[in-house]
C-alpha cells in the first residue's frame, strides 16, 4: 500500500521532502510509525497529535508555513476540499498524500482540527504587515513586493545565476524560491545546534560562483558538550548539497545559546570575512586565543592568509582580522570605498556601526556606550587609547541584524546609504551617509516585523527578511513602472 503513495512523490522536492518528513515524523512519533491504514478496528488517533506528528514539521504549529500567502483563505476552505488535499496530496506543490497513512475518520478529524482549533489559535500567532500601497519616505517612495512567504526566521538570502533565491531558515532548513514561489527544500544541509540564537545562519555565493559553484553556509555546529559557529562550503547538485567542506569552526565550544554572529562578506579579492559573537562571555572579545567576539578573514577554501594581522602573535587565532566585538550581525563592503562596515548588538544601549580595520580593537567590554540589561554599569569608559570608536552608536538598542548598502543605480536618492534591520523595534533604519560621515538616521517600515536580514539582490533591489511569520519583501521605487 505504501508503494502507491511513494509513486506520487517522484518529483525532486516531493521526494526530498518526503524523506525529511518521514525522518522527522519517525523521530517525533514513534508510537504512530508502525501503524498501517488498514487497521479500521483501531480507534482514531487524536487530531491534535496527528497534526503535530505529521504536519507541523512542514507547516508549523499554527499552519503558518506553506499555507499560501493568505492563511485566511485556507481557513475558509470547505472541509471536504481540505480532506481531499490531505488524502490525495498535491504532487505539483509538494504536499504529500496521507490517504494511505490516515483512516478516513482521521483525515476528517485533522481537517476539522485545522479549520476550528488551529484557525482560532492562529490569530494570535499571525502577523499581517499592513503596508500602504505606496510607502512614502523622506527621499523616495516605494512599493512592497512580497517575494517569499510561509517562512519562520529567514536568516540569510542568496541568489543563483538563474534568479532563484535561496533562503536559510534558522531552524536548519534551506529553501529555494523561484518567481516568488516555493520551489524546493535543499537536502544535505549541515546539522545545526538550533538552541537559543543558534541554527542555520548566513548564506553567500562565491563571487565566482558561475565558475566554481561554491555556496557558503554559516551555522552553529553541535560539537562536544555544546557548539560554536562554523562555516561550510558546498555545491548544489539539483536540490542537494554535495562536495561539502567545513572550512571554519570557532573555538571553544560552549553551551551558551547566544551571540553566534554570523554574517559573511567577500571582498573583491575573494577573501571571506565573517563575524563570530563573544558567545555571552564578554572577556572572550579581548582574548586573542579564542575565536569569539571577532571578525575573521580567510581564503575562500579556509586557508589562512599570511598577511592576517595576528599570524605571528603567539597563541593568537590566526584567522582574526579585528576584535573587541560583542555580537556583529551586519557585515557588508561599501560599494565605492571598498571598506568593510559592520553593525553589532550592544548590551542595553550601545549598538554600534563600525568601519572594520585590520588588527583593530573595537573595545568590548572595556569600552561601551551601553549598560547591563539589569541597569548596572559595565564600565564607565566609552573611550580608551588603542580602542576604536564606532561611527555611530544606537541607544536605546535597535538590535541591528542584516545590513546592506543601497544600490546607487536602483535608488539614486539613497545611493550607498546603509540599510539595517531592527529586531527589537521591528523596523528598518536608513543611515544616510556622506562619505564616511553619518548625516542622519531615517526610520521606515515601522511594524514590518522583526527584521532579520537585508541584502541587495542581483537585480539591485533591497530585500528584507522579517520573522514569524517570515516574509521576504523587495523595495521597488514607486516611479519605476514595474
Ligand atoms: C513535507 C512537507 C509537508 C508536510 C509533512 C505536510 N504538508 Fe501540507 N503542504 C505542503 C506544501 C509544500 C504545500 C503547498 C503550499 C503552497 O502551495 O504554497 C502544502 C499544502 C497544504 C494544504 C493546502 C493549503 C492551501 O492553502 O491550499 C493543506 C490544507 C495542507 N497542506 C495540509 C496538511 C496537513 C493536514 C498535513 C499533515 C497531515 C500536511 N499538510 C503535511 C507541505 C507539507
Amino acid at each position: 500500500m505504501l508503494e502507491k503513495s511513494h509513486i506520487k512523490f517522484t518529483g525532486l522536492f516531493s521526494a526530498a521532502a518526503l524523506i525529511l518528513w518521514m525522518a522527522l515524523s519517525s523521530t517525533s512519533s514513534s508510537g504512530c510509525a508502525s501503524r498501517s491504514s488498514g487497521d479500521q478496528d483501531k480507534t482514531p488517533r487524536a487530531a491534535g497529535q496527528l497534526y503535530e506528528n505529521y504536519c507541523a514539521s512542514c507547516h508549523g504549529m499554527y499552519m503558518e508555513r506553506f499555507a499560501g500567502e493568505d492563511r485566511q483563505a485556507m481557513f475558509a476552505m470547505p472541509q471536504n476540499e481540505m480532506e481531499e488535499i490531505i488524502r490525495e496530496g498535491d504532487y505539483e506543490s509538494g504536499m504529500p498524500a496521507f490517504g494511505e497513512v490516515f483512516s478516513e475518520e482521521e483525515i476528517e478529524a485533522v481537517a476539522e482540527h485545522i479549520l476550528t482549533d488551529i484557525k482560532e489559535e492562529a490569530g494570535s500567532h499571525e502577523y499581517r504587515p499592513g503596508f500602504p500601497e505606496v510607502v512614502e519616505t523622506e527621499a523616495l517612495s516605494f512599493r512592497i513586493d512580497t517575494v517569499a512567504s510561509g517562512l519562520g526566521i529567514p536568516w540569510g538570502m542568496a541568489w543563483l545565476p538563474n534568479g532563484d533565491m535561496l533562503v536559510t531558515e534558522r531552524s536548519g532548513e534551506l529553501f529555494r524560491f523561484r518567481d516568488k514561489k516555493f520551489e524546493a527544500m535543499i537536502d544535505g544541509v549541515p546539522r545545526v545546534y538550533a538552541n537559543g540564537q543558534g541554527g542555520l545562519l548566513d548564506i553567500k555565493l562565491h563571487p565566482d560562483y558561475e565558475d566554481n559553484g561554491w555556496i557558503y553556509l554559516a551555522y552553529s555546529e553541535p560539537e562536544g558538550n555544546g557548539g560554536n559557529t562554523a562555516i561550510m562550503r558546498a555545491r548544489l547538485d539539483g536540490n542537494t548539497l554535495v562536495d561539502k567542506e567545513k572550512i571554519f569552526k570557532a573555538q571553544p565550544n560552549t553551551r551558551s545559546g547566544v551571540h553566534f554572529g554570523c554574517r559573511m562578506a567577500f571582498d573583491e579579492n575573494n577573501y571571506l570575512f565573517f563575524s563570530v559573537g563573544e558567545r555571552g562571555h564578554p572577556p572572550n572579545a579581548q582574548d586573542l586565543t579564542n575565536h569569539c567576539g571577532k571578525i575573521h578573514r580567510i581564503h575562500d577554501d579556509g586557508r589562512i592568509p599570511d598577511d592576517n594581522p595576528f599570524v605571528d602573535t603567539p597563541d593568537a587565532m590566526p584567522t582574526i582580522w579585528s576584535y573587541g566585538h560583542r555580537n556583529p550581525q551586519g557585515l557588508a563592503f561599501h560599494p565605492e570605498t571598498g571598506e568593510l562596515w559592520e553593525t553589532e548588538h550592544g548590551p542595553k544601549g550601545g549598538d554600534e556601526l563600525n568601519i572594520i580595520k585590520k588588527g583593530t580593537n573595537y573595545g568590548w567590554p572595556e569600552i561601551t556606550y551601553g549598560i547591563n540589561y539589569d541597569g548596572t554599569i559595565i564600565t564607565e569608559d566609552t573611550a580608551k587609547a588603542g580602542m576604536e570608536q564606532p561611527v555611530i552608536y544606537w541607544t536605546p538598542s535597535i538590535a541591528p541584524c542584516g545590513m546592506a548598502f543601497a544600490d546607487a543605480e536602483t535608488y539614486p536618492q539613497w545611493a550607498n546609504d546603509i540599510f539595517s534591520g531592527s529586531l527589537s523595534f521591528r523596523y528598518v533604519v536608513r543611515t544616510d551617509l556622506e562619505g564616511n560621515d553619518v548625516e542622519k538616521d531615517e526610520i521606515m517600515l515601522r511594524e514590518a516585523g522583526r527584521v532579520r536580514s537585508i541584502e541587495t539582490g542581483p537585480d539591485g533591489y533591497l530585500y528584507i527578511g522579517v520573522e514569524n511569520p517570515g516574509f521576504v519583501f523587495r523595495l521597488i521605487p514607486a516611479d519605476s513602472g514595474i
